[in-house]
């Protein structure tokens, strides 16, 4: 098997900027609670106009120029998203038309805010067994489009942005584990009601507001903590390292406390944590995909650094894959 590792990093945020003082006067919130509880101070949010592939296809620019790779070297395209521009065909295959990347596989895969460590695992399979070359790999979401702006509990949660990486074989390092998986008891904590099979979309449903996220937000906390410990210490182990190896944590990024506790039980001593909740809110699949970035071009991981990504979501799902950069 070939070794696959991370050859260029983009992200996009869309340019409008919604601050907590801004929520104030559109629910009944503070500045003050969203802090204390979540550590968001603002969010980024999409122009009318932009979709999930607008924001996918600026992310994934900017990797491909950091790759030194045209659009037509991707022979396979994978976007994490559970908000798609359309239900059907796939948000890959509108990205992969703007991009002109007219040789690649073109998929999406829904794993929430596990989606673009899920979408990383599965780009590696490809790579490493030679079905393919070089992959992009972004997580974009437009939240913003599945958010109810009247419920105070959730509103206050989320943003709209996307990372993206091309990944491709190398000498040395890559990813030394993935690892993916799900618990399906508990898909009633966090989904959209309305809008599949089960229910599609009517008058009933738009005027029951069963088009929006819908959140058991306690619950998910409990669950998340555990899950994302759990999920780290599976890809520690398969990748036969310890928590004092990890030089980076890059952690989903739905809320301050939890990633405290996760960090807390680990015990990782000397990584350093990657945090933009502040700035950017739960982006789901982005948020991920938007740290590893960032904290690729501004945190100063360097060469040889070993990046541990860990992270949760609707389904409930959980991921955890350990990078040598
Ligand atoms: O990324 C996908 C996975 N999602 C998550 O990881 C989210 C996990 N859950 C959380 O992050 C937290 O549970 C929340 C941030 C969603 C909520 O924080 P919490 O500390 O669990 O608050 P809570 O739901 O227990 O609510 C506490 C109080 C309630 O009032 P009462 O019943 O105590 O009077 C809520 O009605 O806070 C109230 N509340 C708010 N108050 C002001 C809920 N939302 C708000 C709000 N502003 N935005």
């Amino acid at each position: 098997m070939k070794k696959v590792g991370i050859l260029g990093v983009g992200k996009y945020l869309p340019k409008k900027i919604l601050t907590n003082a801004d929520l104030e006067k559109m629910v009944d919130t503070s500045d003050e609670w969203i802090t204390t509880r979540t550590g968001i101070k603002e969010r980024h949010l999409v122009a009318p106009d932009e979709a999930t592939s607008d924001l996918a296809v600026k992310a994934a620019r900017q990797a491909l120029e950091h790759a030194q790779l045209k659009p037509e070297d991707l022979d396979l395209i994978i976007i994490a998203t559970i908000t798609p521009d359309v239900p059907f065909p796939a948000t890959a295959c509108f990205v992969q038309n703007k991009l002109g990347a007219k040789n690649a596989i073109c998929f999406d895969i829904s794993a929430a805010c596990a989606g673009f460590i899920y979408a990383l695992g599965i780009a590696k399979q490809f790579i490493a067994s030679g079905t393919c070359r070089n992959a992009l790999v972004v997580g974009a979401e437009v939240l913003s489009s599945i958010t109810d702006w009247k419920d105070r509990s959730t509103c206050v949660l989320f943003g709209d942005g996307a990372g993206a990486a091309v990944l491709g074989e190398v000498e040395k390092g890559g990813i030394l584990s993935s690892y993916l998986g799900c618990e399906g008891q508990y898909t009633n904590l966090l989904y959209m009601p309305a809008g599949g099979s089960r229910m599609p979309a009517s008058q009933k449903t738009i005027d029951e507001r069963q088009h929006f996220i819908k959140m058991a937000g306690n619950e998910v906390f409990k669950i998340a903590v555990m899950s994302m410990v759990e999920a780290a210490q599976t890809a520690l182990k398969q990748a036969g390292l310890k928590c004092a190896d990890i030089n980076w944590i890059i952690p989903h990024q739905a809320n301050l406390r939890i990633i405290d506790a996760v960090a807390k039980r680990l015990g990782f001593v000397n990584a350093k944590i990657y945090l933009n909740i502040e700035k950017y809110g739960n982006m789901s699949s982005a948020s991920t995909a938007t740290a590893m970035v960032e904290a690729a071009q501004e945190g100063g991981i360097k060469k040889g650094d070993i990046v541990l990504l860990v992270a949760f979501g609707a389904g409930l799902v959980r991921g955890a894959t350990i990078i040598q950069w």
